[in-house]
């Protein structure tokens, strides 16, 4: 190594983990963390030719009046894997399981709710894909690993490496009607279900576990379900267990949160039968995840805000209405924490801990004496079952969002542990 090089990797070290990315260079960025998470396994080689020239690119921007060759970009990914293994990489909350045995992809990654589960059983993570900026950075801050973009796009499909075992995706179900059609593969063309079923067919893994809403059953007079089933079944040839509605309210978390499970074996598996979980015995609610130390002032609702919210309820109800917020006593549980709109303010909770207090303003007004507020971001997190040592790195606003938009973790856990059962693949926990 020439002296130009070891200055340039001193001075460089681990800025590169922090350098403003162009949206133009998001793939290669992605690219980069892939390459460096799987520096081990063969994968990699998917990602080095992106990786080579974002470490190329932004030595480049760094130093313009260096001439940045090839030789020094290689030596600088050397350096990053070697740094990468100490710091910052191995800092990050949720590392890859050290040997890891088996491997997954996921897709409408969010903020990693099934990378989570995954992991918790002995998976490596060999390909993300998500394209909203803050789930991106939530998703980069608990995992160390940029997802690539837009998973419709030739471009993304394109840094899918073969050879993965799982593949996992909480797509979301954009209506799309087959009245009238045959109700095929090439029916759902210009839905996300198609993408999903395309990488499927291109890659065949040996599973998939797909999730969406509830309603997803009835969608279309129940038309929606039975396209993408038969294109499981028989476009795809996979034994496709009927579809389970699983409640995360019985998997240890105080949310009464409906979801659908759809799970899937590959012909060659021989696999024919299949057993969901079991609903656990544990019984939880709210007080069992509330915040311990007191709650910030900003999280009570002023006075005048209650009252108009239930103004606003009142009015609802008496037409008939439902109206977005609930307020939950701290031996109950929750309804789905669901995002947008009235969301922010759907899950308000009793807390007294403010009320000895006298007089308390925040920035909308003097509180109420009542103890109302809503929930915390990370009350929020563990309505989803996420660990505390899940990071928070965006708005409360972006958070309520992402852990709305989330999964229960230990409802897709327990489904999880089932499907790798059924592979014979060694659990580690
Ligand atoms: C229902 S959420 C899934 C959340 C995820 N399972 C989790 O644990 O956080 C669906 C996600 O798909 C993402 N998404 C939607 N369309 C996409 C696309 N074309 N490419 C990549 N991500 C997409 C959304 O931004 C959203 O975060």
């Amino acid at each position: 190594m020439n002296e130009d090089t070891k200055n340039i990797l001193n001075e460089i070290d681990t800025q590169l983990f922090y350098t403003k990315i162009r949206d133009s260079e998001k793939h290669k960025q992605a690219s980069f963390t892939h390459f460096l998470h799987n520096h081990k396994n063969e994968t990699s080689q998917v990602y080095k030719a992106n990786a080579l020239a974002f470490v190329k690119n932004v030595l480049s921007h760094k130093y313009p009046e260096h001439g940045i060759s090839q030789q020094l970009t290689e030596e600088m990914l050397q350096y990053l894997i070697f740094k990468s293994q100490s710091s910052p990489l191995s800092v990050i909350p949720f590392p890859a399981p050290q040997t890891p045995i088996f491997s997954f992809i996921d897709l409408f990654a969010g903020i990693g709710g099934f990378r989570l589960a995954f992991q918790n059983l002995g998976g490596k993570c060999v390909f993300t894909s998500e394209w909203d900026k803050y789930a991106q950075k939530t998703y980069e801050a608990n995992f160390g690993e940029v997802p690539f973009g837009d998973i419709t796009k030739r471009e993304t499909k394109n840094s899918i490496p073969d050879n993965f075992d799982i593949l996992c995706a909480g797509f979301p179900c954009q209506a799309f009607s087959i009245a009238g059609r045959r109700g095929g593969f090439e029916d759902t063309r210009g839905t996300l279900f198609f993408d999903v079923a395309e990488i499927i067919k291109t890659k065949q893994p040996q599973a998939f576990f797909l999730e969406n809403v509830k309603g997803l059953r009835n969608h279309d007079k129940g038309k929606t379900l039975a396209t993408i089933l038969h294109v499981l079944r028989k476009d795809l040839g996979y034994y496709v267990p009927e579809p389970r509605v699983i409640n995360a309210k019985n998997f240890g978390v105080p949310q009464n949160r409906e979801r659908i499970f759809i799970v899937g074996f590959h012909p060659k598996t021989g696999i024919h039968n299949f057993e969901y979980p079991e609903p656990t015995e544990e019984s939880i609610a709210f007080k069992d995840i509330k915040e311990e130390q007191e709650v910030s002032v900003k999280y009570y609702l002023s006075d005048v805000y209650l009252n108009t919210l239930r103004k606003h309820k009142a009015r609802h109800e008496r037409k008939g209405n439902g109206f977005g917020y609930e307020i939950i006593a701290d031996e109950g549980i929750a309804n789905a924490v669901v995002c947008g709109g009235m969301g922010r303010e759907r899950n308000l909770v009793y807390d007294d801990r403010l009320t000895n207090f006298e007089p308390i303003t925040n920035i909308s007004g003097k509180v109420n004496r009542e103890g109302i507020r809503k929930m915390t971001p990370r009350e929020w997190a563990r309505l989803q079952g996420f660990p505390d040592e899940f990071k928070i790195v965006v708005s409360d606003g972006q958070a309520y969002k992402q852990f709305g938009n989330s999964v229960a973790v230990p409802a897709i856990q327990a489904t999880a542990e089932q499907i790798i059962k059924k592979l014979n693949l060694n659990i580690t926990c």
